[in-house]
């Protein structure tokens, strides 16, 4: 297998304190643990038994563990995570994953058992039969456009029992991001991990960005392919203004660093509220799409208006709150003009 992966040296960035700033710990992880709650209820009902083993595709460090464990469905008991195993290409993130659920002192609290297990995406080896395959922090766009269904069949096939349902959770980077409106005109192209906290692994990783009807297109088209059915899908999407590609500028032109300015806001501090409108010129994109930004755009700019040139303090941190629900207002659309783009399908059929 080869040793090299865009995350060589990526150890630092994801055991780093600064990682999780204001908008992870208040806007994505709470949003996360969200929708993925919702998506366990949805899968149930329609069959998910409450014991669940649980495939992590790309689990790098095992943070998908951490988002179940956070939902109040595994919170509550309703959810029961019986297995965990995290699958990733990367020697040394997997390594950090082992010391942190996989030590002398046993798996974390509630867990059954935890594996972890080296190999790839586009093959994934036989790991016997799991309830739950889950990605989070967008593995899956590491493969090529084509390469997704295939990939996704093999594991559907690999890892549900026919008769049994599963909850399939492909987490991948949205198409249509704020971030990168100068590549909007492409599907895969080369992404730097500039953000990282270090720079060890700020070298350019090619990724696959997805449009929302694709990407459940692609995934109904994988799960047919496996001789199963989905029974329910559900798209959301994820940081629509605030994506870490915000804080670099990197591939949208005369975009704010939204992330950061929001992060100061709620810290009280920060100049002009304006500074934060957006007001991007926006390349051609489906109607929907183009629709979508315009009312996040008009949304997001009403309300940095209405704070004036000189809040206070209590009034920047009220600011900051209002605009996270400014961009949760808008998840559910699922078009992929978040940075992330969620897909939750519950699979069954095949008996
Ligand atoms: C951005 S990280 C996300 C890690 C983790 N799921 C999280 O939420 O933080 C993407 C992960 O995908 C892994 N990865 C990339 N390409 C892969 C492949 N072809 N097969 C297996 N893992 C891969 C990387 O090693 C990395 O750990």
């Amino acid at each position: 297998m080869d040793d090299a992966t865009p995350y060589a040296g990526a150890v630092d960035h994801y055991t780093s304190a600064a990682r999780r700033d204001w908008v992870k710990r208040t806007w994505e992880e709470p949003a996360l643990h969200r929708h993925l709650d919702a998506a366990l209820r949805r899968a149930r009902a329609l069959g998910l038994p409450a014991d669940v083993a649980v495939l992590d595709l790309g689990c790098g460090t095992g943070v998908g563990l951490d988002l179940l464990r956070g939902t109040a469905a595994v919170a509550a008991g309703d959810v029961r995570v019986a297995r965990y195993t995290g699958l990733d290409l990367d020697a040394d993130l997997l390594a950090v994953a082992r010391d942190r659920l996989a030590g002398p002192e046993g798996p974390p609290p509630g867990v059954g058992a935890v594996a972890l297990v080296r190999g790839d995406l586009a093959d994934p080896p036989e790991v016997g039969p799991h309830d739950v395959l889950l990605s989070s922090g967008v593995p899956l766009s590491h493969l090529p456009p084509d390469a997704l269904g295939p990939a996704l069949t093999r594991v559907v096939t690999r890892a549900v029992p026919p008769g049994r349902t599963a909850l399939l959770v492909v987490d991948v980077l949205g198409r249509w991001s704020l971030e990168w409106t100068s590549r909007w005109d492409r599907t895969r192209w080369a992404y730097r991990m500039s953000f990282f906290a270090t720079d060890a692994a700020a070298e350019a990783a090619e990724m696959t960005t997805w449009d929302g009807e694709e990407l459940e297109r692609t995934v109904r088209t994988a799960v047919a392919a496996a001789g199963r059915e989905v029974l329910d899908a559900t798209r959301v999407d994820r940081s629509l203004a605030v994506g870490r590609h915000t804080s670099t500028g990197e591939y949208t032109p005369g975009l704010p660093r939204l992330r950061d300015l929001v992060d100061a806001l709620a810290a009280g501090g920060g100049g002009d509220p304006a500074a934060l409108r957006i007001a991007v010129p926006l390349p051609p994109a489906p109607p929907a799409v183009a629709a979508a930004h315009a009312r996040l755009a008009v949304a997001w700019n009403t309300r940095l208006d209405a704070a004036g040139p000189a809040p206070d303090a209590a009034a920047r941190r009220a600011l900051a709150e209002d605009l996270r629900a400014v961009e949760a207002a808008q998840e559910p659309e699922g078009l992929g003009i978040g940075h992330s783009l969620t897909l939750f399908a519950v699979v069954g059929g095949g008996a």
